[in-house]
């Protein structure tokens, strides 16, 4: 396998440390519809090569009926046909967010990236790049390297100067199920050259299944961030100004003082343009102060970094992460336009289409500090920029599910 080749005897035993060995010879492969489904104690997850994505996630609601809580296709297949590419479940790399004017400096040289998002009449492909580029990695099928009954580990290997990065990268991404958990390893590997590497997992959820009968949007789901009192400033675009600002104890991006539903503050006027020009809602990159209010490990018992609360479903999701800051988007962009899977909705109800409407959903996302490539200050280049025999790129999550059926009514 060309992985033996390219790596060094060292950096391959660091792998191994992050990425369980073997197969389990007794589990099947994908199933009819290109899913690699895996099982925990109360909980069933599916995954796809495309982008190493999360495709289902399964767990009982307080009634006892099973909830499909995360967005997605029927099938594998489908991914790369849909011209939308909401990045479904996906691993958005090798940069994730933004890229001011799709450009970064590595020790005095310019490097020149693929723009692909807001695109103008002098640049009709964009002047930012959005989640590593027109084929980022969650465009690509990634390769199943390990596969068991509890665990699925994907890899890729990204060459030197795909979508304009220097240096090859070769990337390991490991979801494990446990009791009520979804645990995420991903670990990469600058091999040839120094590059800039920034993950995360942008998956869509609904903790309703979105199958909620009073109402179709995330609005009475309640979001919780203890450890954020601060976030990335944004230009109209939601390029980082380089300005962190304060989240003020009542504002709209106060997650931080008490729990408050994603729909709470969208009277207020400060709403709107909140997710950049003529857009009212959140996708926002909030500071992860965890170091300073500990604790100090991030595996700690209470030291989630997010909550996510449904009182309807009465499933609670704490997100625990070594990452340092923390995206959410309240699919501001969704429109109808993307229909729901099979095991998703209420089947037969007219005023409750089956398909996911603006603010249907919110996207979670462990990450670095993003865009701190282009902002020298912020001094972070140890978190995002790697290279041959250096440390690993390495993100560490665990998604822990619960019932909680006391989540605010405000
Ligand atoms: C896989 O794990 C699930 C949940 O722990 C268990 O019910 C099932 O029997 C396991 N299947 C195999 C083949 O080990
Ligand atoms: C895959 O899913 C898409 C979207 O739900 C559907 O249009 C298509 O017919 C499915 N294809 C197969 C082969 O099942
Ligand atoms: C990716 O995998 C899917 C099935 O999982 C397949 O339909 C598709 O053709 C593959 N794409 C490429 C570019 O290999
Ligand atoms: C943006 O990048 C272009 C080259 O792609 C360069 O000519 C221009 O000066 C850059 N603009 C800014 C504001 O950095
Ligand atoms: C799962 O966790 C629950 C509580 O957190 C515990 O009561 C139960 O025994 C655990 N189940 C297994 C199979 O470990
Ligand atoms: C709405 O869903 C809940 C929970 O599944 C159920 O108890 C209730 O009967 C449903 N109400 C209607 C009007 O369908
Ligand atoms: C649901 O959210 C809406 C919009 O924020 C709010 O008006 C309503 O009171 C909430 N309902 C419940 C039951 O919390
Ligand atoms: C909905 O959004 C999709 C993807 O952004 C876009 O292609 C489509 O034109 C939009 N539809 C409407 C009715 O606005
Ligand atoms: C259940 O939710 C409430 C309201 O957000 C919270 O105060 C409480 O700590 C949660 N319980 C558990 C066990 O997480």
């Amino acid at each position: 396998m060309r992985l033996n080749l390219v790596l060094s005897s060292v950096t391959a035993s660091l792998l191994s440390t992050f990425v369980s060995a073997g197969s389990d010879s007794t589990v099947a492969g994908a199933d009819k519809d290109g899913k690699y489904w895996i099982h925990g104690t109360g909980i069933s997850a599916a995954f796809i090569p495309y982008g190493a994505s999360i495709s289902n996630l399964l767990i009982n609601d307080q009634y006892g009926i099973q909830r499909d809580i995360v967005g997605g296709f029927d099938n594998a297949s489908y991914y790369g046909i849909d011209r939308q590419h909401p990045h479904f479940g996906s691993v958005p790399g090798r940069y994730a967010n933004r890229i001011k004017n799709s450009s970064f400096e590595l020790d005095g040289v310019t490097y020149h990236v693929l723009p692909n998002e807001n695109p103008t009449p002098a640049n009709p492909a964009g002047v930012d790049t959005l989640h590593g580029g027109p084929d980022g990695w969650d465009w690509r099928n990634f390769t199943v390297v390990s596969y068991t009954n509890n665990s699925i580990t994907f890899s890729i290997v990204d060459p030197d100067g795909k979508e304009g990065f220097p240096g090859e990268v070769v990337s390991y991404i490991t979801y494990t199920l446990g009791n009520m958990t979804w645990d995420i390893k991903m670990v990469a590997i600058a091999t040839t050259k120094k590059t800039p590497i920034m993950l995360s997992s942008h998956t869509y959820w609904n903790l309703d299944g979105f199958a909620n009968n009073e109402t179709q949007t995330i609005f009475n789901h309640t979001f919780y961030m203890p450890h954020s009192g601060q976030r990335v400033g944004v230009d109209n675009i939601l390029i980082p100004t380089g300005d962190i600002l304060a989240n003020k104890q009542g504002s709209v991006n106060d997650f931080w003082s008490a729990p408050k539903q994603i729909g709470h503050s969208f009277s207020d006027p400060e709403i709107k343009g909140n997710c950049g020009f003529n857009c009212a809602g959140y996708d926002t990159c909030w500071l992860v102060n965890r170091e300073q209010d500990g604790p100090y490990d991030w595996r700690s018992e209470g030291g989630f970094v997010a909550r996510l609360q449904s009182a309807w479903s009465g499933i609670q999701l704490d997100v625990y992460s070594d990452q340092e800051a923390f995206q959410m988007y309240s699919c501001n962009g969704m429109n109808g336009s993307m229909t729901l899977k099979s095991t998703q909705g209420l089947h037969g109800n007219a005023d409750f289409p089956r398909t996911i409407p603006q603010y249907g959903c919110v996207v979670l996302e462990v990450e670095d500090w993003i865009d701190a490539i282009n902002q020298p200050e912020w001094q972070r280049s140890k978190k995002q920029i790697y290279e041959p025999g250096g440390d690993p790129y390495v993100l560490q999550a665990s998604y822990k599910f619960s019932i909680n059926t006391t989540a605010t009514s405000s």
